[in-house]
């Protein structure tokens, strides 16, 4: 059992959501966009953020392991499942439920540039900005979280509470 506090509700998650697409649409503006989710966290994210973009869009899913505990990522992250769509000359936007230490999102990045996208961005529903190990910034932050472990809206605590339509801290129980 955990113990939980609301710190994301329902209505905030949407509202921000609404105004990142809004915002994205227009930085890529008479472009096309690749939306590429970060599996399992991001799914949630994607599905909202994708149907708040107004732009010809195509998207995909990577998923990647990193090597650490539970709660934290440590300094290897490899890709067990990538991209089938085309990304080379492609304007990519990786989506990411949280950038914490921002070793994931790091590695991402720089694997997306090596298959020659045209740009790579990064959109993370939460920043831990200060967990950052290594440098990298959002291009896109839905809400900067200072600490704690956060569950829900596809966050999970040892693959539990993905399914919650809110963002929850763990006060207690891990
Ligand atoms: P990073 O490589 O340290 O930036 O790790 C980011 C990844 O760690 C995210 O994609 C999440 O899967 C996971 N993570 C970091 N903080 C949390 C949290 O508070 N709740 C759930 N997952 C988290
Ligand atoms: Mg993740």
């Amino acid at each position: 059992m955990i113990t939980k506090e609301e710190v994301l509700s329902r209505e905030e998650i949407s509202r921000r959501v609404a105004e990142l697409g809004a915002v994205i649409s227009r930085d890529y503006a008479g472009r096309s966009l690749v939306m590429v989710g970060v599996l399992n966290g991001a799914y949630i994210f994607m599905a909202d953020l994708s149907r708040a973009v107004d732009l010809p869009l195509e998207v995909d899913f990577v998923r990647v392991a990193s090597y650490g505990t539970n709660t934290c990522s440590s300094g290897t992250v490899s890709l067990v499942k990538d991209v089938e769509l085309e990304v080379k000359g492609k304007d990519i936007l990786l989506v990411e439920d949280i950038v914490d230490t921002g070793r994931t999102i790091a590695r991402l990045r720089e694997i997306f540039a090596k298959k020659g996208a045209r740009s790579v961005r990064i959109c993370a529903l939460i920043d831990k900005k200060e967990r950052r190990e290594v440098e990298v910034e959002a291009d896109y932050a839905g809400f900067t979280v200072a600490d704690g472990f956060l569950v829900g809206y596809g966050l999970d605590y040892a693959e539990q509470h993905r399914q919650y339509p809110a963002v929850y801290k763990i006060v207690s129980g891990v």
